[in-house]
């Protein structure tokens, strides 16, 4: 009998073979439709990602709404993905399907701005706390304008970020740290540049490697999330990051915190609820309850800065921006979006349910005594295959198993349960029930239960 993470893995093995003919069975309209796409859809999706999932074909979906969507086939689903954060709100928010709706009678894009455009941003710094804004079409758009905009204004080539981090398909950031000495990915395809030469890259929660890493004084922006989400979650030591700030001050770099997953922390995000005072701040995602858009603010300080730099450019494309950057249709989202959805009543629901949600996932962990443990950032929470949480990324890559998430996620999607595919994230939404989370834990503890060694 073969052990992993304290499962018998015969008998985990058996359940996959299980649950994929399960799943074939049932699924008669998407095994279909998944032929179909075969002919003209390039790896047989329209994004080759959705092929990660654990099931043997894709799942096609007929409606989402709340916390549930439902397939081609009939079935019913509770979503504790939500599209990895997107639909973090709720699936299709009742006020942002209006405020599109209404929209539409309007127009969608003119590169010019709406009347939403300065209530967006004064409310957008009324949350966050930077009073200037900026907008893109997605978080990765927001991060690459990010970049540029603070080697614009400080004069330096280099980024700096977390090992085991991710902002998007921004080339820069692909860069790990492997037995102490940067990597480039070895899977990105088509790249062609050094990535090493403008990217520097540090453990999280290492004080002494970000200050090494700041002294030569070419860093133009430290670009990370204040807790790590991509990698398994990874949270930062007490006092890690008043340090970290203090550090990257006292090197003339720019702080620039992503909140795309971590506003699972409040409505002001991890930022507000920690105290944080970055200099540029990331938002994508759910902003829009869903739509397509990504804003990023300044400091006041740094907006003097990037501003002089736009002023001492000399025309033409700055290299920041796209033709549907902050469209009307955009804006309408998000103002709704932050008005009516995102509120502290939504985030206090969530929070109520992601600590029941926690804590019955620790007790499954600890009724069958599993190496696991559960960690959370406000309304997202993981569960991950070690007894005390990674502190950096190398620990917390050590511990992903690809195999054994897809097993346990196949498992609980047969039988009506979402979660990320990517290592155990799990969201809840303003639209999920007590009784969604206790049957979560129920079909975890089911899974375990005839799986463990
Ligand atoms: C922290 C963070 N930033 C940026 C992104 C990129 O978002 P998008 O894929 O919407 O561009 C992601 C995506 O997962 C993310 O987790």
């Amino acid at each position: 009998m073969t052990h992993r993470h304290g499962l018998n893995w015969d008998k985990a093995q058996a359940v996959l073979q299980r649950e994929r003919s399960a799943f074939a069975a049932k699924m008669p309209r998407s095994r279909d439709l998944s032929a179909q796409a075969g002919q003209h859809l390039l790896f047989g999706v329209p994004m080759h990602w959705m092929n990660d999932w654990s099931t043997p074909f894709s799942l096609y979906v007929e409606a989402a709404k709340g916390a549930r969507f439902r397939d081609v086939d009939g079935h019913e689903y509770v979503d504790f993905c939500l599209g990895d954060t997107g639909a973090m709100f709720g699936h299709a928010p009742e006020p942002v399907g209006r405020a599109l709706a209404a929209q539409a009678q309007k127009g969608f894009t003119t590169m010019l701005p709406s009347e939403d455009a300065p209530w967006v941003a004064s409310e957008l710094a009324r949350r966050f706390g930077l009073p200037y804004w900026q907008f893109a079409m997605t978080a990765s758009d927001a991060n690459r304008f990010v970049i540029r905009w603070a080697r614009a204004a400080t004069g330096r080539s280099k980024v700096l970020i977390f090992n085991g981090c991710y902002h998007g398909t921004v080339d820069d950031v692909f860069v790990d740290l492997i037995d102490g000495a940067p990597v480039q990915r070895d899977s990105l395809l088509g790249q062609v540049y050094d990535l090493k030469q403008h990217t520097k890259v540090v453990e999280f929660n290492d004080l002494a490697a970000l200050e090494a890493a700041l002294q030569d004084g070419d860093v133009a922006c430290v670009l990370a999330e204040p807790a790590l989400t991509n990698i398994g979650m990874v949270l930062p030591d007490p006092g890690y990051w008043e340090a970290a700030q203090a550090l990257i001050r006292r090197y003339g770099s720019l702080l620039a915190i992503d909140e795309t997953h971590t506003i699972s922390t409040g409505v002001g995000g991890y930022t507000r609820a920690f105290g944080l005072q970055p200099d540029i701040f990331v938002i994508g995602k759910p902003i829009g309850g869903g739509v397509p858009c990504a804003a990023y603010g300044f400091s006041a300080e740094l907006a003097q800065r990037v501003q002089a730099a736009k002023r001492s450019a000399p025309p033409g494309h700055s290299g920041i921006g796209t033709t549907l950057t902050a469209n009307m249709l955009t804006m309408a989202a998000m103002r709704a979006n932050l008005a009516e959805v995102m509120t502290e009543a939504a985030y206090t629901h969530m929070f109520q349910l992601a600590e029941r949600l926690a804590s019955g996932l620790r007790e499954v962990i600890t009724r069958y005594q599993l190496p696991w443990c559960v960690t959370q950032v406000g309304a997202r929470t993981e569960f991950q295959f070690c007894t005390t949480p990674p502190r950096n990324g190398s620990e917390a890559a050590q511990i992903l198993d690809s195999e054994l998430e897809q097993i346990i996620h196949l498992y609980l999607l047969n039988r009506g349960q979402l979660i990320t595919p990517f290592h155990n994230m799990i969201l809840v939404c303003p639209d999920t029930t007590a009784t969604d989370v206790y049957k979560l834990i129920s079909c975890f503890a089911d899974f375990v239960a005839e799986t463990v060694a």
